[in-house]
């Protein structure tokens, strides 16, 4: 199989570093396709945790190459950050980072008037990661980005850094009062970053289509997931990108023909940081329960996550959007010793049962959870390798939500580590 897609099938945050991690052993290449450092993908090797934001979740292990996409927003501080954070952990990443030359930039000014818009919105705010990430996907879209082929030539740099900073300091005064930028300040900035990230900038696509044609196994890592997808999910409380598997070609360059699988991350339970409907969300002790023991809190920003059931109305959305092979499922373990486990099959909305995903975040915020109740388990499925090990309960959970989806679970993990993990059905070879 050589180009596989693993995508978050929820609002993110499902556990897509760690799935990652472990197909990584099978790939060639693995690449990002879009979002950018909001993303906080876990891989816990032994008892270190890595945590990584814009570089592919394959660069815990030694030689593999790691594409960051054209369809992938990159603040230069942040990737070099992260890199030398590496590097000093022993990681070699030497040959092994290759940045698409077109992938836009997240300038000073994008964080600047994300944060002054966020404040403004007041109670309607997105409850965004505060890293210009909608800002950046604004300017490429107005066709004023800035991309990383671009900070390498100085004069076209300077040029385009002009135009943009006369827009966005006008912007940043008139609407909110603050101060602006100095052009000389970031021109400087940002002609460093581009002397350091300079020979690990190239034509991604490329060399993405020549792997695929030689028949080489191409890992393909989403941030975010479906429900955040700017067209698929729950719209405005979204990110700027399309998370979803569609976002794969045009975040990478490369056709619908060269995907052979479409893995859905799924948490067992559903989370979400920010704003924005979730129908089945538990301010209780029981939400109090998951968050606490699934240390249910931002990789990026720190922030608690909202937890609650598991919702197979969004699912069924997220099976048709990404047009999903298989699924992984994970933090089963943190169920361990629930009495009852409870599944949203349906909602329940303006006097009618509705079975299909509302496309709007007005019509979900109004949608009550029609649950149905499923028998848990006592004994702890922590770091069970085998699908014979787990208790006959947690297979039946497994296997109803194999039967909603119409979909098999191809990964079952158990637990934070690396090898804490069953393995249904492999999908490279
Ligand atoms: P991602 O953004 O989809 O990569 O997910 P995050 O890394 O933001 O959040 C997932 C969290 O759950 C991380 O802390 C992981 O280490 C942890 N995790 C992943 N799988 C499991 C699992 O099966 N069991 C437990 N207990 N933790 C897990
Ligand atoms: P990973 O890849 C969970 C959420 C933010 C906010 C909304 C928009 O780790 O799953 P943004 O900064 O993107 O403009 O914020 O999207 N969000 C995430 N939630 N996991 C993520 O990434 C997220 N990236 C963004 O909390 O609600
Ligand atoms: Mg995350």
């Amino acid at each position: 199989m050589p180009a596989l897609i693993v995508a978050g099938a929820q609002w993110g945050d499902e556990g897509k570093g760690k799935l990652v991690d472990h197909l990584a052993r099978q790939a060639h290449t693995v690449a990002r396709y879009q979002g950018g450092h909001n993303a906080g993908h876990t891989v816990v090797i032994n008892n270190e945790k890595f945590i990584l934001h814009l570089i592919p979740s394959g660069i815990l292990h030694e030689g593999k190459l790691c594409v960051i996409g054209n369809g992938v927003v990159i603040d230069p501080a942040c990737l070099i950050e992260e890199m030398d954070a590496l590097i000093s952990r022993g990681v070699n990443i030497g040959d092994n980072l290759l940045v698409s030359e077109n992938a836009h930039l997240i300038m000073p000014y994008h964080m600047a008037l994300e944060a002054a818009s966020e404040s403004r919105m007041g109670s309607k705010k997105i409850g965004t990661t505060g890293r210009g990430i909608g800002l950046a996907y604004t300017d490429k879209m107005a066709r004023t980005g800035i991309r990383m082929k671009d900070i390498m030539d100085p004069g076209l740099f300077k040029e385009r850094l002009r135009a943009a900073l006369e827009k966005a300091n006008r912007l940043l005064d008139a609407l909110y009062g603050t101060q602006g930028f100095v052009l000389e300040e970031v021109f400087d900035k940002y002609t460093v970053y581009a002397e350091r990230l300079k020979k690990h900038v190239g034509n991604a696509g490329l060399v993405l289509n020549t792997a695929l044609r030689e028949g080489k196994n191409v890992l393909i890592e989403g941030a975010q997931g479906t429900l955040l997808d700017i067209d698929h999910g729950t719209y405005p409380y979204v990110t700027s990108s399309n998370a979803s598997a569609g976002g794969a070609c045009t975040g990478l360059g490369i056709g619908p023909t060269m995907i052979d699988g479409v893995m859905g991350v799924i948490k067992a339970y559903t989370t979400r940081v920010g704003n924005g409907p979730f129908p089945t969300e538990l301010e209780d002790k029981t939400g109090e329960f998951l968050r606490e023991k699934g240390g249910e809190y931002g990789a990026t920003t720190g922030r608690p996550r909202r937890c609650g059931w598991l919702d197979i109305v969004a699912l069924d959305h997220a099976v048709r959007v990404n047009g999903l092979s298989g699924f992984a499922l994970t933090k089963l373990d943190i169920l361990d010793g629930v009495d009852t486990i409870k599944v949203c099959t349906a909602y329940r909305v303006d006097g009618a049962v509705t079975r299909e995903f509302p496309p709007d975040a007005a019509t979900l915020e109004r949608c009550e959870p029609v649950y149905e109740e499923l028998k848990g388990w006592k004994e702890s499925t922590s770091g069970i390798k085998k699908l014979g090990g787990l208790p006959a309960n947690a297979r039946k959970y497994i296997e109803w939500i194999e039967d909603r989806l119409g979909i098999g679970a191809d990964m079952i993990s158990t637990g934070q580590r690396r090898d804490e993990l069953i393995i249904v059905k492999e999908n490279f070879h």
